[in-house]
């Protein structure tokens, strides 16, 4: 038999071959074996494979072509009691035409069996991270990157802990360390393991990581007499957030990190009254929205509203100007700050330990004192600035000529001003009618709803973000 080595071959071929060795993981020689074996099995009656083997799973084959990995999702199921769901989750993204493939947990493995998984995903589940079996020394890394998206449904508290804290002892954890793609979370735990100090952490630094979350939901729990937030997100939900990942893998603002704020704040006069302002959080949430079906990471610090988290994103929720700004500082950095939330310009000196009780005197004084501007901060900040820093201006009169001296006096990039006055009904309203202002002039854009505004304005931002003009 005639021998070849690498070293024979032409350099661009070798290069091509370097490429795609340290794509996979691989060293060149491996590739080249790994290519060999596909080209020789199209061709060769197939022998049959060993039960359980990597071949077998579907691992053996030569890589998988882009538009296959394109439209499979990896599905992690942790140990908790939501398991069951994912199996209904399965489901819906076969229905969706998305291919699924599997790893379980050794935990998971208890709650539903890999059995009932297989036949949902029509693929064998993993869960080995040892395989005897295997052909390749390489098959978690190559299950972390044939896929588009990487979810873990449900994340347990420990796989959480796992991943902010870099473990890779089995195989999902190996999985989730190893894994190129975008990972959504979809925790699911008691509420005592949720609000743990250990979870918030951990969950934190996920989400600093670039890790999107999807619930969990407020609700029954499994067990009895316990109630809260902790409850996995139904299947559907998190197959929409799926597919909003999925979208933007290729949006215009794919790869970018982006902060919103919104909602009102509440600033405490005593333990049960507050100052607050009428902003609902429509239009920031909006905006939220709009930037991660764009494709960006998207942070939301919101102040209390009764709008509904916006899907794909990363909700953080404050109550005061002071706790918004710590929360839009942890977010750094990023590439976008939008400040829309309605920020209370005053709060109570000192606000009352106990409720403040009538006096008989029929007058109550309060000291005021300015809260932190959080736009002005963040837009003058030398180091971590977002590169584009836009505010919104709330005015009931002079709306164009208050926002212009705004822009300059808070040194951010863009001001969207609009309208508040009262007869404008856009404080709680679904339609805004908004003026964008930037060093270059003044655009009046027609009245429109919420969301045509959020879409308007991320079009605008994923131009300048490409090389455009502010
Ligand atoms: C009946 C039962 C239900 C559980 N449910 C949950 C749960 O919903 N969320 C969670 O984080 N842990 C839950 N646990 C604890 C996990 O199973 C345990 O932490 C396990 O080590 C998680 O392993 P994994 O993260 O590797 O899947 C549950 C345990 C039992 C016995």
């Amino acid at each position: 038999m005639a021998s070849l080595t690498v070293r024979q071959l032409d350099e661009k071929l070798k290069q091509q071959l370097r490429l795609r060795a340290a794509r996979n993981g691989r060293s060149v020689e491996d590739e080249v074996r790994t290519i060999l074996r596909g080209a020789a099995a199209e061709t060769a009656e197939p022998a049959p494979a060993a039960p359980g083997s990597d071949r077998e799973r579907g691992l053996g084959r030569p890589e998988q072509p882009l538009e296959q990995v394109s439209k499979r999702v990896l599905l992690v199921i942790g140990g908790g009691i939501a398991a069951y769901k994912s199996l209904d989750l399965i489901r819906r993204l076969r229905e969706r035409n998305l291919a699924v493939r599997v790893v379980m947990t050794k935990a998971a493995a208890e709650f539903v069996t890999p059995l009932s998984v297989g036949a949902l995903a029509s693929e064998r589940a993993f869960t080995e991270l040892f395989d005897p079996q295997s052909e390749f020394d390489v098959g978690h890394i190559r299950i972390a990157r044939e896929c588009a998206l990487v979810v873990v449904a449900p994340a347990t508290a420990d796989l959480i802990a796992k991943m902010a804290n870099g473990h890779a002892d089995d195989l999902a954890s190996a999985v989730l360390l190893a894994t190129d793609k975008k990972i959504l979370l979809a925790p699911a735990m008691n509420p005592h393991m949720w609000s743990n100090a250990a979870t918030r952490r951990n969950l934190a630094q996920l989400v600093a990581d670039g890790v999107a979350v999807v619930g969990p939901n407020a609700g029954e729990m499994a067990e009895r007499n316990e109630s809260g937030v902790g409850r996995m997100a139904e299947p559907l939900e998190i197959a929409a957030a799926i597919e909003t990942q999925l979208a933007g893998a290729s949006g215009a603002l794919a790869g970018r990190r982006v902060i919103v704020t919104s909602g009102p704040t509440h600033e405490p006069i005593d333990p049960v009254r507050y100052i607050a302002n009428r902003s609902s959080g429509k239009q920031g949430h909006a905006i939220a929205a709009a930037a991660a079906a764009a494709g960006a990471q998207v942070t939301l610090v919101s102040g209390p509203v009764n709008v509904p988290d916006p899907r794909g994103v990363s909700t953080i929720k404050v109550e005061s100007a002071r706790d918004m700004l710590q929360a839009v500082e942890a977010a750094l950095p990023a590439d976008v700050a939008v400040f829309a939330a309605a920020v209370a310009d005053w709060r109570v000196v000192e606000a009352g330990q106990q409720k403040i009780k009538k006096s008989g005197s029929g007058a109550l004084r309060l000291s005021l004192t300015e809260n932190p501007d959080i736009l002005a901060s963040i837009a003058h900040r030398k180091s971590k600035r977002p590169e584009l820093v836009i505010g919104f201006a709330a005015e009931t009169e002079k709306v164009v000529e208050h926002a212009k001296a705004k822009l300059a006096r808070k040194g951010c990039d863009w001001i969207l001003a609009n309208d508040v006055s009262a007869d404008s009904g856009v404080m709680g309203g679904d339609r805004n009618t908004v003026h964008l202002i930037t060093p270059s002039g003044v655009e009046s854009w027609p009245t429109q709803t919420k969301d045509e505004v959020a879409s308007a304005l991320i079009a605008r931002i994923a131009a300048a973000l490409g090389g455009e003009s502010k």
